[in-house]
């Protein structure tokens, strides 16, 4: 009953579940594990510089890779400037994005400098002309991911998701969190269901979703047509399969720490690819501690993890600590 397939505009998912832009995570290599292991009904680009991208997309080449085995990929793109975010539009629809989405929730300071990311919930107008500017520039579906307002004075989430609507946006995201909100704030299903009432269009509900039972309750709280999963799936790409298991009331099995230890070492091998083998080593210092948040020792993993420095240290260790014993203690999946 909550899972089903979506439609936006021209485009058929298969399911309602959405892999969130995850900057510095969901480049080609996770968003493909992602999908062999739990497959979204979409995935997701980290963030890219619209600006970036019209100045020299070949630059941007990493952000833009895109495996032909992957499900449908939303290509997100952050700025503030209507022409570039035009012609960057233009860009990832080229490079076969299934969806394009504008980013006005990111608050890192340097994107908010720049008016773009959660700045944009300042500036419903620039919201508009942002959106147009994209509608303008592709026949794919264009959506907007949003924060539920500016700060706790101004939850102006319908006047920016209303405004988005009126000029073309497809589907709109909303993260259950003002611009100024951490992650310790929890997600404001209230003001998620203001969005859903005030549009036509279908509205995702995003935060702190990470397993059935806190998809159910995005779903009865807000009245969405789908629920985006961020945190969530870093480290566990299964989550998605979870979650569609947990909401029909099915058991999901943990996969067993050896998967867990190929996965990530699969992950390793595909990024070395993309990024080298040096860099992707470091990434993996990162990567490693999420594939091993459930696991006990993960402490010792994540040590030893400093002092890789190439494949065959990392083969090693991930060996020891994932194939040796069967070390992922029974906590289940958290949010870090
Ligand atoms: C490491 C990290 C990177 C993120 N990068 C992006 C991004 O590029 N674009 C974006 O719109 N949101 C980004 N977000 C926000 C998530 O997409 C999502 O809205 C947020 O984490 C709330 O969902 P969750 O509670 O399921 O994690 C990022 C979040 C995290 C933790």
């Amino acid at each position: 009953m909550f899972i089903q397939p979506l439609t936006i505009r021209n485009l058929t998912l298969e399911n309602n579940l959405f892999q969130a832009p995850l900057a510095g995570y969901s480049a080609a290599p996770f968003r493909l594990l992602s999908w062999r292991l739990g497959r979204p009904g979409l995935l997701a680009t980290e963030m890219i510089s619209a600006r970036a991208l019209a100045l020299s997309a070949p630059k941007q080449e990493k952000y833009l890779l895109r495996y032909p085995q992957e499900g449908p990929v939303c290509f997100q793109l952050w700025g503030a400037d209507p022409e570039s975010v035009g012609v960057a539009t233009r860009i990832v629809t080229e490079k076969g994005a299934d969806v394009v989405d504008l980013n006005c929730g990111c608050p890192v300071r340097k994107v908010r400098a720049a008016n773009a990311g959660s700045k944009l919930m300042e500036d419903p107008i620039l919201v508009g002309r942002l959106v147009r500017a994209m509608r303008e520039n592709t026949a794919l579906p264009v959506t907007v991911k949003i924060r539920v307002g500016t700060d706790a004075r101004n939850y102006n989430g319908v006047e920016i998701a209303k405004i988005a609507e009126s000029e073309g946006t497809d589907l709109v995201t909303v993260h259950g969190r003002h611009a100024k909100e951490s992650y310790s704030t929890p997600c404001r299903y209230g003001e998620i269901a203001r969005v859903v009432d005030a549009l036509s269009i279908p509205v995702i509900g995003n935060g702190d979703v990470r397993d059935g039972e806190s998809a159910r309750a995005m779903f009865e709280k807000t009245g969405c047509m789908g629920v985006m999963v961020g945190r969530a799936c870093m480290g566990a790409p299964w989550v998605f399969a979870k979650i569609k298991a947990e909401i029909t009331g099915e058991k999901f099995s943990h996969p067993p720490a050896a998967e867990v230890g190929t996965l990530l070492l699969e992950h390793f091998d595909l990024l070395a690819k993309i990024i080298g083998a040096e860099s992707a080593v470091r990434n993996c210092r990162k990567l490693g501690s999420f594939y091993s948040k459930a696991m006990r020792g993960a402490k010792e993993f994540r040590n030893g993890l400093n002092y890789c420095h190439d494949r065959e240290s990392l083969e090693k260790l991930i060996t020891h600590h994932f194939f040796n014993h069967n070390c992922f203690a029974p906590v289940g999946d958290r949010l870090e």
